[in-house]
């Protein structure tokens, strides 16, 4: 209507207008037309000009307002909130409309852009969860998967649009998709899948989602991985049963020995002595046992703290040697150590230092035969600040062992080992030495040969790297 006023009823009044001002003019020029003819032509074609002037302001006034209310709610419509509009001349109903308009859009925009905001931070949530996510919508395809699935699941693409089964999910949680569609109920599993060579534990929740009338929109599905955590739990199991067990063995011994003993053998001499010997060296193995376990729970506790001192290693290494000398000397076995002429400072705990040297160069001893040898060495100008290294010609250990020495328990022949007294907990007690103090421990061995066991030593601590571990 608007439009159709500006295009052609305006040009039309203005344009007969104006002709009927020039031909009032000319009739006004004509000598045979009475003058007061002529002054009324000309008058009355001027009233008409100023009558389409008021005519086409009044509209233009009017209208105009209108049209771009009009326009601004057909932009609404389109979806552009931020369209806004200014009625400078328009009054009455027109401009009110136009400052209900103005206000539904601020609404409107507001309303979007709380909407954006909400949608961002459930996408940012989503896609940096800790938990792998899938949505899959009524008609059972997949609509929505965060990058952690994708992780997970080792998928290479998100599977959109795809019928979850027919995609590549486990058949475990295929099957339980299937029953929360069936049951609409939420369900919780532990399933174990296989990705390459890998098996991951993974804690599975199904539940449906309901609108609020109660019907089913679709199904979310949440990936926990706990395969840490089983992990854990199958050590701590492990660690449990070893305990028991080495604790059992000691334990059966005594009991065994002084019931026979109670039971008369105790009257033979010969009895008596051997049997008294065997039980004190079983509550010998009882007590180091107990001993090497409360040390490696203190080591393994968070705030297990070192006494940081500035430490002469070359004097650490003095009385290592000192305190096994015997040992070796028994075994005939020849031990080697040229003090390095350099000053050889570093920042450690010097007793947990000497237990690490001690643990290393007993264990050489331990598994060299007789008259065999064993070098202690210390390298200042290493890479890392100094290597100090544990060599010998001993027995030596299988590449598929080495990883495996440091475990709690592990020991490559228990009869052997558990035979010369030991717990098979020495080795882990130096990785957890070693690494306090921020260093690294490496093994190189050929079975038969000997081995070598080489400990890296910062010169200086990382006092920020303390403080990130005790976190
Ligand atoms: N120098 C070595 N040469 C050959 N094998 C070794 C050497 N050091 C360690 N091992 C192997 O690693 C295993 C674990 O060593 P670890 O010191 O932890 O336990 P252990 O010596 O058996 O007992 P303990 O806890 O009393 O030291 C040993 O049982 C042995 O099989
Ligand atoms: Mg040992």
């Amino acid at each position: 209507m608007n439009r159709w006023f500006v295009r052609f009823v305006f040009p039309i009044l203005g344009m007969t207008g104006l002709i009927m001002f020039i031909f009032g003019y000319f009739l006004y020029q004509l000598p045979q037309l009475t003058s007061n003819m002529a002054t009324l032509a000309m008058g009355l074609s001027v009233i008409y000009l100023l009558m389409a002037l008021w005519i086409v302001t009044y509209l233009r006034r009017h209208l105009k307002p209108v049209h771009d209310i009009r326009a601004m709610v057909k932009d609404l419509s389109n979806g552009h909130y931020w369209r806004r509009i200014y009625p400078p001349i328009a009054s009455g109903m027109v401009k009110e409309l136009a400052v209900y308009a103005n206000r539904l859009a601020e609404q409107l925009q507001a309303v979007t852009e709380h909407q954006h905001v909400h949608a961002d931070r459930l996408q940012a949530i989503i896609k940096h969860m800790a938990s792998g996510l899938l949505f899959i919508n009524e008609k059972g395809r997949i609509v929505l998967t965060n990058n952690k699935l994708l992780e997970l699941l080792k998928w290479n693409d998100h599977h959109h649009q795809e019928l979850y089964y027919e995609s590549p999910l486990p058949e475990p949680v295929i099957e339980m998709i299937q029953n929360t569609f069936t049951f609409e109920k939420e369900q919780q599993q532990e399933v174990t899948i296989e990705v390459g060579i890998r098996r991951i534990d993974l804690n599975v929740l199904v539940a449906p989602v309901l609108d609020l009338e109660g019907h089913n929109k679709g199904i979310v599905i949440v990936f926990h991985d706990i395969t840490q955590l089983k992990k854990l739990e199958r050590v701590r199991q492990d660690f449990v049963a070893n305990v028991s067990h080495e604790l059992k063995t000691p334990i059966t011994s005594i009991k065994g020995f002084s019931e026979t003993l109670l039971d008369g053998a105790m009257y033979r001499e010969e009895h008596l002595k051997q049997f008294l010997s065997i039980i004190s060296q079983e509550a010998e193995r009882l007590h180091r046992l107990v001993e090497d376990l409360l040390q490696l729970s203190q080591i393994e506790q968070r705030q297990f703290e070192l006494n940081w001192q500035k430490v002469n290693l070359a004097e650490v290494m003095n009385n290592s040697l000192r305190v096994i000398e015997a040992k070796a000397e028994a075994k005939e076995i020849k031990l080697e150590y040229t003090p390095p002429v350099e000053s050889t400072f570093v920042e450690a705990d010097p007793d947990r230092l000497q237990q690490i040297v001690i643990n290393l160069l007993s264990n050489a001893i331990q598994y060299t035969p007789e008259k065999g040898e064993v070098r202690l060495s210390i390298d200042p100008w290493a890479e890392k600040g100094y290597r100090i290294c544990v060599s010998d010609t001993g027995i030596g250990i299988h590449k598929e062992e080495i990883t495996r020495i440091f475990e709690r328990f592990y020991r490559v022949d228990r009869a052997r080992s558990r035979a010369s007294g030991g717990t098979g907990l020495g080795l882990a007690i130096v990785k957890h030495l070693v690494e306090a103090h921020q260093g690294e421990i490496t093994v190189e061995s050929e079975p038969g040969k000997g081995s070598t066991f080489c400990v890296y030593l910062h010169r200086q601590r990382n006092k920020q790297d303390n403080k990130q571990k005790n976190r």
